[in-house]
């Protein structure tokens, strides 16, 4: 299964504000859409809320530490390779994070894509992307999207794979044991 991380960024790597996006994209959304479509998608609880429904024909896994947590339509995990591991379980050929900040930093060192939006502008963001040295990431593909009436910032569409192996992958899952 590979792990992909999914994001939009600025200038700045500032990603959020506010428990929303700082700008208004259109072609992104859509974007997103079309690449997370039929995927499971990993969020963090407060970018759950702020999108504050299960998105259709994707299958969402919540990430929180709040024992009681329940989100409509959606699993929960206590950890990122609780996530991960439900993903992997159903099959996932490609898993998403979807983000917000705390959630992408802990699973930029598992990933092997990510998928970035890179807005160019300064949004006054006070959420950001982890810093990503460009040297473990060789750029795959890249369109760039002139500002229009639907989406308010010029922007690139940048896909990058990792080279070599994650800093961390998923433990081996434990066997059940044999000595019954
Ligand atoms: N531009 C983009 O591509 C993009 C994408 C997604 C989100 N965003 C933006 O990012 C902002 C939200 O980001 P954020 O950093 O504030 O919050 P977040 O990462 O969405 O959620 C943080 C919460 O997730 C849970 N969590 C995080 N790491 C965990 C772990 N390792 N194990 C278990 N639970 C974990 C905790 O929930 P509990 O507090 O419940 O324990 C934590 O408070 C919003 O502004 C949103 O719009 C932007």
């Amino acid at each position: 299964m590979i792990v992909a991380l999914i994001v939009a960024m600025d200038a700045r790597r500032g990603i959020g504000k506010d428990n929303r996006l700082p700008w208004r994209l259109s072609s992104d959304l859509g974007r997103f859409k079309q690449l997370t479509m039929g995927h499971h998608l990993i969020a963090g609880r407060r970018t759950f809320e702020s999108i504050g429904k299960p998105l259709p024909g994707r299958r969402m896994i919540v990430l929180t530490r709040k024992r009681d947590y329940t989100a409509q339509g959606s699993q929960v995990a206590h950890s990122l390779v609780a996530a991960l591991r439900l993903a992997q379980a159903a099959g996932e050929t490609e898993a998403f994070v979807i983000g917000g900040g705390e959630v992408f930093a802990a699973a930029l060192p598992y990933a092997q894509r990510i998928y970035l939006t890179l807005v160019h502008a300064n949004t006054g963001a006070e959420v950001f992307f982890p810093k990503i040295d460009y040297s473990y990431w060789q750029e795959v593909d890249r369109k760039e999207y002139r500002r229009d009436e639907r989406n308010e910032f010029d922007h690139t569409y940048l896909v990058f794979d990792r080279r070599g192996a994650p800093e961390k992958s998923l433990p081996a899952a434990e066997s059940p044991s044999l000595a019954a």
